[in-house]
């Protein structure tokens, strides 16, 4: 297995266009964040790239993520559009790339487009490798075409509304790492009663007890925000620990409630 580690806590920047993706990144990373997750099809790489260089922070202390759009899972312009990734980001390499979706059925085979994905770290394009959004059986399925031990990360929504528990199981099982995203489930689960009250115990915010209900899972996440209020509250998790009871408590509040399922989405996990 790999031996790279990844900051559990990171950013997203998903929906954050042009200046609101530079701000967020530039206030995260004075925060103190150094992993931040961005894709091609954010449209905002350019701007996470420039954030990075003007905050002039040494390569190897930063982890960055992008992830390869499905119009790019093919030979002829998967490579290409890493090259343009790593150009709009200033980058020579990322620390992860991801394939965003897994192809539909009438697209690629994985065949292709993995291949492509391990020729990428090969290449030096990247330090490591791995898909977002896929089944159990489509990992079965990547374990097979990657080269052995490869696989280094899947990236799936989780959060108390939808904990994807069998798919972190398969992936525990497999030594492959789990980031969470859209660990608020864009701000609903933050409303929870269960949530707010187990907060107040602890008299911490919401956010904070998600954000360590996931580390406590074991789970790599990146919450976004607009605010570096939030971006500072989000950070404090890493200072919370919740007891087993409460952890048992949020595992309950699972309902199924899927935020991210667009229609090229595949059959999920029940
Ligand atoms: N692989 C995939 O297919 C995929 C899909 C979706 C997302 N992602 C990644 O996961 C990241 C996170 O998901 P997301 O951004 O969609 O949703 P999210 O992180 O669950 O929620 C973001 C929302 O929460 C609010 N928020 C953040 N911190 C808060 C705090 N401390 N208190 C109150 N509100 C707070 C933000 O508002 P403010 O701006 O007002 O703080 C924003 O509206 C994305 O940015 C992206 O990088 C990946």
């Amino acid at each position: 297995m790999s031996q790279t580690i990844i900051p559990k806590l990171g950013v997203g920047t998903f929906r954050l266009e042009d200046d609101a993706a530079y701000q967020s990144v530039t206030m995260a990373l004075e925060e103190g964040y150094r992993h931040i997750d961005t894709a091609q099809i954010y449209g905002n790489e350019e701007a996470v790239g420039r954030a990075i260089k003007d905050a002039d922070i040494p390569r190897d202390e930063l982890f960055v993520t992008t992830k390869v759009w499905n119009d790019n899972l093919n030979q002829r312009n998967f490579l290409p559009s890493v090259k343009e990734s790593l150009k709009k980001l200033q980058l020579e390499y990322v620390d992860l790339l991801l394939v965003h979706w897994p192809s539909p059925p009438k697209g690629e085979s994985m065949n292709t487009y993995l291949k492509e994905l391990a020729n990428a770290k090969e290449a030096g394009m990247t330090k490591e490798i791995g898909v977002s959004n896929f089944t159990i059986a489509q990992l079965e399925e990547a374990l097979d075409v990657l080269p052995k031990g490869s696989l280094f990360n899947h990236q799936i929504e989780v959060h108390p509304y939808l904990t994807n528990e069998k798919v972190r199981a398969y992936c525990k099982k497999h030594g492959i790492t789990v980031t969470g995203y859209m660990p608020f489930a864009v701000g609903k689960v933050l409303k929870d009663k269960t949530i707010l009250s187990i907060a107040e115990a602890h008299g911490a915010s919401a956010a904070e007890v998600v954000v360590a209900w996931e580390l406590a899972h074991g789970l790599i996440t990146i919450p976004s925000s607009t605010k570096r209020k939030n971006l500072a509250t989000n950070l404090k998790s890493l200072g919370l620990t919740l007891s087993a009871a409460d952890i048992a408590q949020i595992d309950a509040l699972h309902c199924g409630d899927r935020q991210a399922t667009p229609d090229f989405a595949p059959e999920w996990d029940k």
